[in-house]
């Protein structure tokens, strides 16, 4: 690889938290190694364009800091595009090209699984690239940036969603992103201190849901002194039935890398749960018993779908993931100037540098199901029969590997 002089950074797919701590994290490390680092705008759009643009932003001393690291999204910009689905038989090409224009020997590129099928294909392309883990999903093999900030900002939702909750008795459905598996429902319904959790890698069983409401939310509302309660379900936007079908909104279409647009879940849950509080004989004499009920107006406690969907990924990014964009961005350019290309950065534990393969570090991670099950162990209801929660001792002989 020839030496590098100038990194081009991008940042693709979804944004989220912690990226703009990762713009800054190889900015400043290239600055403080003596080379520079340029923005290529808006994702693979901007890497396809490059060659058509007029300039680009240099990320010298002045220029980074007018970057908040603290906020999220990215001061790069976002596109959903796969290299190779451009319908232009020179497209590799057009981009050496654009990149020579620029002088940029080398990209470093954050992004989810499908940005990181592109360092693989550009990698491939003989453009060296090292990817920076990132997607508010958590999907990823590593940890990604944007994950603690989008489950800080799921449980607050939730924890804010009940005081309305509780003012009218309502069964709350909040609807979360996390495509089509369940770490932003499960970690963010933990932390709002959700009644019940609904994720893609569980198919619902809607009677166990129901039956779980009569067992914590009545009686809650029964004990109350003025009769109010609340319940809460944060639901994954990719649940499934158990032959793996999405219930969601089919009319949402597909996004610019193909995939279906997620959304739906939420509304669905209602309607399942609504059924089942209308065909239930117990239901009016709760109502009575808690003076909610009202002849021709309130015959069922009201259920209520909220999705705050692209609210999630905005806003502030979590001290956590402003850490660990800095982290990851600064070792990303140690990995590049080493040659390492077509590697995902991991972790920095203390002097150590963590990294391994794109390929592998973009395959699919779900939820721990052993994990759900302490949950479940605790009252929280995961839309199936309790699991016990089975467990062994290990005492630790080694350092632990810690991402804090
Ligand atoms: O992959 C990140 C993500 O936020 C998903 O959780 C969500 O389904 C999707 O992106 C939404 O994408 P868009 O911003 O294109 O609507």
């Amino acid at each position: 690889m020839a030496p590098v002089k100038r990194i081009g950074i991008i940042t693709s797919g979804g944004d989220c938290g912690g990226l703009n701590a990762v713009i800054k994290g190889i900015a400043r490390e290239a600055y403080a190694l003596g080379i520079e680092s340029v923005i290529i705008p808006n994702g693979y759009a901007g890497l396809y364009n490059l060659i058509d643009l007029d300039e680009v932003v240099f990320l010298n001393e002045e220029r980074v800091s007018h970057i908040d690291a603290t906020l999220a999204g990215s001061e790069a910009g976002h596109s959903r595009v796969k290299v190779k689905k451009i319908e232009d038989d020179n497209k590799y090409k057009r981009i050496k090209e654009g990149l020579k224009k620029f002088g940029i020997d080398a990209l470093i590129i954050s992004g989810g699984d499908d940005t990181g099928s592109v360092v693989v294909d550009l990698s491939s392309q003989n453009i060296p690239c090292i990817h920076v883990p990132k997607t508010m999903d958590i999907d990823l093999q590593p940890y990604s940036v944007g994950g603690d900030s989008a489950v800080n900002m799921i449980s607050v939702f939730g924890r804010n969603l009940k005081t309305t909750g509780m003012s009218h008795n309502r069964v709350l459905v909040l609807e979360v992103f996390g495509r089509y598996v369940g770490h932003t429902a499960f970690r963010g319904g933990v932390g709002a201190e959700a009644d019940c959790i609904l994720i893609p890698e569980i198919p619902v069983d809607f009677d166990i849901v129901y039956e779980h409401i009569k067992k914590t939310y009545f009686p809650r509302v029964e004990r109350s002194d003025v009769k109010a309660g609340t319940y809460l379900i944060v639901v994954a936007e990719g649940i499934k039935t158990a032959s793996g079908e999405l219930l969601y909104d089919e009319s949402a279409g597909v996004d610019a890398f193909g995939h279906k647009k997620l959304a739906g879940a939420g509304k669905y849950v209602r309607q399942q749960l609504e059924k089942r509080l209308k065909n239930d004989p117990d239901v009016i004499s709760f109502m009575k018993k808690t003076g909610m009920y009202v002849p021709g107006v309130y015959k069922i406690p009201e259920v209520r779908e909220v999705t705050p969907g692209h609210l999630v990924r905005s806003g502030h990014s979590s001290s956590y993931d402003v850490n660990f964009g800095y982290k990851a961005g600064a070792a990303a350019v140690m990995l590049l100037l080493e040659g390492k290309t077509g590697n995902t950065v991991l972790n920095v534990e203390g002097e150590k540098i963590y990294y391994q393969p794109t390929g592998d570090a973009i395959k699919r991670r779900e939820v721990n199901l052993q994990e759900v099950t302490l949950f479940e162990s605790l009252g929280i209801c995961f839309g199936r029969e309790t699991q016990k929660f089975k467990y062994e001792f290990i005492e630790e002989k080694e350092a632990i590997k810690r991402y804090m």
